[in-house]
């Protein structure tokens, strides 16, 4: 049958898997009513409130000065390159050659590559819950299916190996874990983390390590398990300088992982984005490479907003709130509130809390639970303060 010329004119079918990042819709409805003159508290941003630090600024000013305007290998630069694995090597004693790294245009961008180069349809994704919203999309848009693994809220929603390997399936391709986590800030237990890989690598299944907020994390050390001697085969390292470094906007992120997988993205890369852009490159090669004092002054101020909030986050009516042991965002769970005030679910919290009382969240639906709203504390004490009297007032107004 000749299509008529409407049913010419739609969108292709592949985008109606993915739906808008919730993240940004917030964002972009919290930036409305800002610019309508309302002063909005702003809790959804997942973007620390520093500013990038002054010697990576320079390298980039530096390198617009000599010129360094043109496109570089649609990897990335040597140096680039060479400065990711340089410092996993330096914090995880990892050995990563330059032909096992990729350069990317930030780390939502590698972790598309990844799913992109590896899932076929029908392919398997275990994902654990809360999980941050991308990932559900991608695996989507990818034609795989995403398997769901619920974790234990009493437990400060902390992964074992046990609930991953209860829903291995021969159809499964790709664990991901994100630790800590976006939206939760749990953390995984190294030795827990450690049982994963053996559990997946002998099913010949990749562990795909999200490695975002790996550097904020509030006890011990930070840990990748690609450290585990010989795990370089199945284990996927997604990087990222956009929270380490303040540097979300210059849009750099790294994969480390066996190359013949590296060279899959770097093919997509090289059709979709070319190589990221040159100026942010060098930036990214001075915060890998250069003092890494600002990421345990970010860390420190970091703790002392959690540890504020949290507890006033517990004394608000109906508000229980686990200790995220990372990252920074805090989660708390509302049910105790909800279904007070013609409110039944977060997203329609979220939607009457920025309405009402002027305060951004995003719901948990985003995340996959229903009682849950994530707040980022990656914003000043003055506005944390202003922002929670608000939310407390307004949960006492629900009645
Ligand atoms: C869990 C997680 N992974 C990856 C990213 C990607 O960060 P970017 O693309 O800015 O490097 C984010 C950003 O919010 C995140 O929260």
């Amino acid at each position: 049958m000749t299509p008529t010329l409407e049913s010419k004119l739609t969108i292709a079918d592949r985008i109606s898997s993915i739906s808008v990042s919730s993240t940004m819709k917030v964002m972009a409805d919290a930036d409305k009513l800002r610019r309508e003159g309302v002063d909005v508290v702003d809790f959804s941003a997942g973007e620390p409130d520093f500013p990038t630090p002054d010697n990576v600024k320079q390298a980039a000013i530096r390198a617009i000065n000599e010129n360094y305007s043109k496109y570089t290998p649609a990897g990335g630069s040597v140096e680039a390159r060479q400065a990711a694995v340089n410092r996993h090597k330096a914090e995880f004693g990892t050995d990563y050659k330059m032909s096992e790294c990729i350069v990317s245009v930030g780390g939502k961008h590698i972790l598309f590559n990844y799913t992109q180069a590896l899932v076929n349809p029908g392919d398997e994704v275990i994902i654990p819950v809360p999980y941050w919203v991308t990932y559900k999309d991608i695996v989507n848009y990818a034609g795989g299916k995403c398997v769901f693994v619920d974790t234990d809220e009493q437990e400060g929603f902390r992964l074992t190996a046990a609930m991953i390997e209860r829903n291995i399936t021969p159809r499964t391709k790709i664990v991901l874990i994100n630790s800590p986590s976006n939206p939760a800030g749990s953390v995984m237990d190294d030795a827990e983390f450690e049982k994963l890989y053996y559990i997946t690598s002998k099913r010949g299944i990749f562990l795909l390590t999200d490695e975002c907020y790996s550097h904020f994390l509030y006890d011990g050390r930070p840990y990748s398990v690609a450290s585990i001697p010989g795990s370089k085969s199945t284990v996927l390292v997604a990087g990222t300088v956009s929270k380490t470094y303040a540097m979300t906007g210059w849009r750099i992120g790294y994969a480390l992982a066996p190359e013949p997988i590296i060279g899959a993205m770097m093919k997509l890369q090289s059709h979709s984005t070319s190589n990221p852009t040159s100026i942010a490159q060098k930036a990214a090669i001075e915060a890998l490479n250069g003092p890494q004092d600002s990421v345990p002054q970010m860390l420190a101020e970091y703790r002392r907003r959690r540890d504020f909030i949290v507890p006033r986050l517990r004394q608000m009516p109906g508000v229980e709130c686990s200790m995220p042991s990372g990252a920074f965002y805090a989660y708390p769970n509302l049910r105790g509130a909800l279904g007070r005030g013609g409110i039944r679910t977060p997203l329609e919290f979220a939607d009457r809390l920025l309405k009402e009382a002027h305060v951004a969240v995003v719901p948990g639906e985003a995340f996959g639970t229903d009682a849950h709203v994530r707040i980022s504390y990656a914003t000043s004490m003055k506005e944390i303060e202003r922002g929670l009297d608000r939310i407390h007032k307004f949960l006492e107004t629900l009645g």
